[in-house]
């Protein structure tokens, strides 16, 4: 832990530069498309759009995979329950902006209003809000399967209950996302053959936020943690695109509404390809919506306090442990979580800091950021950690979004000598002391 070398692998650049897949599966991407809006839709950015296609086996000469271990977020899903329930208003919405424009009181295209005119929500009476969606299933059934590609000596084509250590949080998104990818790695015919574990609860590595006292305390229910992204909704930046908003559809909006406009926009592009009527945003809009998004997680599961990031030290001890536990039989361990859980991990490895804090009034100063939920946490993000055993020594490669991520103080493109990790990351109980940290009491937090 002492030894972690602030890194600036800028990032943005990375994802931007990388070759993406073969040309048969070139769907949209965002390391092409970069200034796109699809790529403007924080936590909602489906993972097609950055999921790498190329499914080459991974090898490094004189080195052998031994066993990978992943950290992987839910995939596309239904809205939070308060977005299903303004469905009602999006109809009413609808009609106010096509009654304006038939007066030629809008400012949309004729493109536009044709798909207004014909949207139709897609949640239903039954829609429970949060499942996870056809889109979210294909996600992870298509990471399984390449991942199976890059590492065949791992990955046994027959699912038996020794082949996966799986755990998933006590949702219906964790545990449907961890079946699709265990069909995905273990081939088609296992779909009946899958056995899943029961779900844990507050489980120490997969929400171990929901019992670090400190930070629910002095981070989650501080107002100082919310400060940031509040002082940015009402900046006049804001203020201005609500005017020109109104504008435009003719119709008074308030943030809120603007929000659920880009939140729509954000789920229907995620589960289906058609274009969604409700992506008639600028592409300035999606900026700050996606900025607000990015205060909002940087200050409460990023960068902004050390603790949101050094109390994700359990998941790494987990898969430091998973490595050199020799009484370990699985190859494979899979995890499925959160959000929180994903970006607190994120930054405890301290790989894509920004040269300063996101603020409220660095919109423009921080238009290049590394810090994008967008890229770093769409529907189905994944860590892999892959253990090789070289003829070095054992040694760890970290994949991120299926591409190697070169960890601060660690040799570039190659596996990580154990070693070196142990200096720079708190793998082992002695450096992780959530207890201590999460009391309430400590005073440390500063
Ligand atoms: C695919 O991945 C392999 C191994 O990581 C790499 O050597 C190769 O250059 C990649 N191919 C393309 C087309 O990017
Ligand atoms: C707009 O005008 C067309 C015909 O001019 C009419 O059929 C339609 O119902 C009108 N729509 C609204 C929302 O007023
Ligand atoms: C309507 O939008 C276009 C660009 O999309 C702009 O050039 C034009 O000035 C706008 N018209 C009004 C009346 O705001
Ligand atoms: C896996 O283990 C569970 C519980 O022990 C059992 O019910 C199930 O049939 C097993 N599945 C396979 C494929 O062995
Ligand atoms: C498995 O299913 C996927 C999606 O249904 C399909 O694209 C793929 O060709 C199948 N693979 C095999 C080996 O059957
Ligand atoms: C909230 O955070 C601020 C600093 O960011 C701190 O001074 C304050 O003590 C915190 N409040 C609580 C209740 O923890
Ligand atoms: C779009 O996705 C939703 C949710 O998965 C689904 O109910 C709907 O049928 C899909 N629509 C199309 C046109 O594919």
């Amino acid at each position: 832990m002492k030894n972690r070398i602030h890194c600036c692998i800028v990032y943005y650049v990375f994802i931007q530069l990388i070759a993406v897949g073969f040309a048969s599966k070139s769907d949209f991407k965002c390391s092409k498309n970069f200034a796109s809006y699809r790529c403007r839709l924080n936590t909602r950015t489906p993972y097609r759009f950055v999921a790498n296609n190329n499914e080459t086996e991974i090898k490094f000469k004189g080195c052998t995979a031994k066993k990978i271990w992943f950290m992987i977020r839910h995939g596309a899903r239904l809205p939070e329950p308060n977005i299903l329930s303004e469905t009602k208003n999006l109809q009413l919405l609808r009609d106010q902006i096509l009654t304006k424009c038939n007066l030629s009181k809008c400012n949309l295209s004729t493109v536009q209003i044709n798909r207004l005119k014909n949207w139709k929500t897609q949640f239903t009476e039954a829609s429970q809000p949060r499942m996870l969606v056809k889109e979210g299933e294909q996600e992870l059934f298509g990471l399984g399967q390449r991942y199976q590609s890059r590492f065949p000596n791992l990955m046994p084509k027959k699912f038996t209950n020794q082949t996966i250590k799986l755990k998933f949080t006590n949702k219906q998104r964790t545990a449907e996302s961890a079946r699709y990818f265990t069909i995905g790695l273990s081939g088609n015919n296992s779909f009946q053959k899958v056995w899943l574990p029961k779900p844990v609860s507050k489980d120490a590595v997969l929400q171990f936020s929901s019992t670090c006292d400190s930070w629910l305390d002095w981070v989650n229910n501080n107002r100082t943690a919310s400060e940031q992204y509040e002082m940015f909704e009402s900046s006049t930046v804001v203020r201005k695109m609500l005017d020109d908003l109104s504008a435009r559809l003719g119709v008074k909006v308030t943030l809120e509404t603007a929000r659920l406009i880009y939140d729509v926009c954000s789920y229907e592009t995620a589960w289906n390809k058609t274009k969604s009527a409700w992506c008639l945003l600028k592409s300035s809009d999606y900026k700050i919506f996606e900025f607000i998004k990015d205060l909002k997680t940087y200050w409460t599961d990023g960068y902004g306090y050390p603790l949101n990031y050094e109390q994700a030290c359990p998941v790494l001890v987990d898969m430091f442990t998973f490595f050199t536990d020799e009484r370990q039989e699985y190859k494979i361990s899979a995890y499925f979580s959160h959000t929180s859980n994903i970006l607190k991990t994120f930054a405890l490895l301290n790989i894509i800091k920004d040269e300063f804090p996101l603020r409220y009034d660095t919109f423009e100063k921080s238009r290049n950021r590394n810090w994008r939920t967008s890229l770093i946490n769409t529907f189905a993000t994944n860590f892999a950690f892959i253990l090789y055993d070289c003829d070095t020594g054992p040694g760890i490669i970290v994949q991120h979004q299926e591409r190697i991520l070169n960890l601060p103080g660690c040799p570039k493109n190659t596996p990580c000598p154990l070693d070196t990790m142990k200096n720079n990351y708190p793998l082992v109980p002695e450096n992780c002391n959530f207890q201590k940290m999460c009391a309430l009491a400590n005073p440390s937090h500063e």
